[in-house]
């Protein structure tokens, strides 16, 4: 069986966790903006991407460039900044999925979920009016009101911060080599 990692990443954290599985598990990885039919050779295909306002970065125009998807393993990780192991929060980031692919991939792919980072300093004009306005909407909002995703935010905004835990790939490995 041949494999790829595709990652789609803006600063990198998702990056990192990409070209880690890759060390760790020999499999070539490549950037979603690198992908081209070629996609189409490869019979695992490992999808890591950062999350942008609940969007997979890269996800949906990478799956759509396969040709035919039985016989594949999908495999796909969402990098977040919010705690994954929240379960409001995991089924949130499993219904965007849901909308951002066709529900025969949904249906067939492993799905992941990793925590990224985030470093005000680095995020472009966009990101940051975006981290702005989105901060504004919630700060404010009485506690029970806030999700998973709000408190992140407001704990880490206008910082630098790194959840960043190489050992959270394991249980991709795991099911790579299933
Ligand atoms: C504009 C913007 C929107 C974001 N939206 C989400 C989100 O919906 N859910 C989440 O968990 N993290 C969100 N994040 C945090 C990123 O997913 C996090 O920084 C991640 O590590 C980014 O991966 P990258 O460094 O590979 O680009 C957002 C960050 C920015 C700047």
């Amino acid at each position: 069986m041949n494999s790829i990692i595709v990652y789609g990443s803006h600063y990198g954290a998702t990056k990192q966790y990409a070209e880690e599985l890759s060390k760790r598990t020999n499999i070539k990885a490549i950037s979603f903006r690198k992908v081209n039919q070629q996609i189409n050779d490869y019979d695992n295909i490992i999808y890591l991407g950062g999350l942008y306002a609940g969007g997979v970065l890269g996800m949906s125009k990478t799956i759509k460039k396969i040709n035919n998807i039985s016989g594949k393993k999908i495999i796909i990780a969402t990098v977040g900044l919010s705690d994954p192991t929240d379960e409001v929060n995991k089924n949130n980031i499993r219904n965007n999925i849901k909308n951002q692919i066709s529900k025969e991939v949904f249906e067939k792919a492993e799905i992941f979920h990793l925590r990224g980072g985030i470093d005000y300093s680095k995020l472009n004009f966009a990101h940051k009016t975006m981290m702005k306005l989105l901060y504004n909407a919630v700060k404010n909002l009485p506690e029970e009101k806030q999700t998973a995703e709000d408190k992140a935010m407001i704990k880490t905004y206008n910082k630098k911060v790194s959840f960043i835990n190489f050992s959270d790939l394991d249980k991709i490995i795991n099911e790579v080599q299933k």
